[in-house]
C-alpha cells in the first residue's frame, strides 16, 4: 500500500493532546502529551487547564510525531482532527490547528466524531471493521452502545449511561476508596486482591420494568452511591474498609451490566462481533468477562491495545484515513468545535 493516504490525526477533546500519523492502516506513530498529572491533584479534568496544556503541546508533538515517524509535514495528503464532542475550550485549540496546518499544506480537512474514531481505530490493529460491528465505549467521558454498519458513514446509538460515565465511576469510587486520580487502574489492582462476590452492588437498569424502557442505556451513579453508604456505614461502625473487596465488588457490578447489554445487543441485532474502547477497556475483569460471556453467545470480541483505546490522535488519523479511502468528502474549512456533537454525525 505505497500508495496509500498518508494522514495526520489531532485530537484534544480532553487531558490528552495527540498526534499520529497512519499510512492506509499502517500506524506509524501516535504520539501523545497528557496532562493528566496536573488534574491529579483536583480529582477530576479541569477543562481551562486542560485547555492551556493544548495549546503548550500542540506544537511540540506535531514535530515530535513527523521526527518519530521519518516523515514531512508536506509528505502529508490529508489532515483529521476531533470535531467533538468533548470539552469546547479544548476541542477549539486541535480544531484551529489543524485548520492552520490543512490551510498551509493545501490538503483535505476531516472534521470528525471522536465516538466514531474510537471504533475506528481497532483497523489499525485487528485490520477493516466486519460490518456491522457493535461497539462498546467505555471511557471517563462516555458510555455507549453503538451499532456501526460503516465507521465512515453510518453509526447508530443504541444506548449510553443516563447519570456518570464508566470510567468516572471508577474515577469516583477510587477517590472514596483513597486511591489516586485517575482510579480505573488503581481499582482494577486493588480487585485483583479480592472477592468480587463479597458485597452484593445494584446493577443499573437491569431490572425487567428499567429493561424495558433503557434496555441498552447505562447508569452508574446509584452504583457510586451505594458503594459510598456501604464505606460510611463500616467507617461509623469504627470497622475497618475491606478495599480489596470493595474494589473487585463495584468493578463486578460495573462490568456484569456492561457485557450482560453488550451480550444482549448483539443478539438482539444480529451481530457477531463486539468491538470494546475507551480507557475503561483497559480493565482486565471486563476483558475476561467479555471474553467468557461472548464466546458462549458465538459472539467475537475485538479490543484495541490500551494504548490505542485511551484517547490519542492515531484513532483521528486512522478514521481519516477511512474516510479518505472510502472517497468521502472532506469538511469545509470553517468547521465548528461541537462540544457536544452526536454521534450519528460521524464527520462535521
Ligand atoms: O479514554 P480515556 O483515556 O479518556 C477519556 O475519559 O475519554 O479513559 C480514561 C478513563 C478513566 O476514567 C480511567 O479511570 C479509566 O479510563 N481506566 C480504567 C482502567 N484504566 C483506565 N478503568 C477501569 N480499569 C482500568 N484498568
Ligand atoms: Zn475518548
Amino acid at each position: 500500500m505505497s500508495d496509500a493516504p498518508l494522514v495526520l490525526g489531532i485530537e484534544t477533546s480532553c487531558d490528552e493532546t495527540g498526534v499520529g500519523l497512519v499510512r492506509g492502516r499502517t500506524l506509524l506513530v501516535d504520539a501523545v502529551a497528557s496532562s493528566v498529572d496536573e488534574h491529579a491533584r483536583f480529582g477530576g479534568v479541569v477543562p481551562e487547564v486542560a485547555s492551556r496544556a493544548h495549546l503548550e503541546a500542540m506544537v511540540p508533538t506535531v514535530e515530535r510525531a513527523c521526527v518519530e515517524a521519518g516523515v514531512r509535514l508536506s509528505d502529508v495528503d490529508a489532515v483529521a482532527v476531533t470535531s467533538g464532542p468533548g470539552l469546547a475550550g479544548a476541542l477549539v485549540v486541535g480544531v484551529a490547528s489543524a485548520k492552520a496546518l490543512a490551510l498551509a499544506l493545501g490538503v483535505p480537512l476531516y472534521g470528525i466524531n471522536h465516538l466514531a474514531a474510537h471504533v475506528a481505530v481497532d483497523v489499525l490493529e485487528h485490520g477493516p471493521l466486519p460490518e456491522p460491528t457493535m461497539a462498546l465505549l467505555v471511557s471517563g467521558g462516555h458510555s455507549s452502545l453503538l451499532l456501526v454498519p460503516d465507521v465512515t458513514d453510518d453509526v447508530r446509538p443504541l444506548g449510553r449511561t443516563i447519570d456518570d460515565a464508566a470510567g468516572e465511576a471508577f474515577d469516583k469510587v477510587a477517590r472514596l476508596l483513597g486511591l489516586p486520580f485517575p482510579g480505573g487502574p488503581h481499582i482494577d489492582r486493588a480487585a485483583g486482591e479480592g472477592d468480587g462476590a463479597a458485597i452484593a452492588f445494584p446493577r443499573g437498569l437491569t431490572a425487567a420494568h428499567d429493561l424495558r424502557r433503557h434496555r441498552y442505556d447505562f447508569s452508574f451513579s446509584g452504583l457510586k452511591t451505594a458503594v459510598a453508604r456501604w464505606v460510611e456505614h463500616r467507617e461509623a461502625g469504627g470497622e475497618p474498609v475491606p478495599v480489596a473487596d470493595v474494589a473487585a465488588s463495584f468493578q463486578e457490578a460495573v462490568v456484569d451490566v456492561l457485557t450482560r447489554k453488550a451480550v444482549l445487543a448483539c443478539r438482539e441485532q444480529g451481530v457477531d462481533h463486539l468491538l470494546i474502547g475507551g480507557g475503561v477497556a483497559a480493565n482486565s475483569r471486563l476483558r475476561v468477562l467479555a471474553e467468557e460471556r461472548c464466546a458462549a453467545a458465538g459472539i467475537t470480541v475485538r479490543v484495541p491495545r490500551p494504548r490505542l483505546c485511551t484517547d490519542n490522535g492515531a484513532m483521528v488519523a486512522a478514521l481519516g484515513a477511512e474516510m479518505v479511502l472510502r472517497g468521502r468528502a472532506p469538511s469545509a474549512l470553517d468547521l465548528p468545535a461541537d462540544s457536544s456533537m452526536p454521534v450519528t454525525l460521524v464527520r462535521a
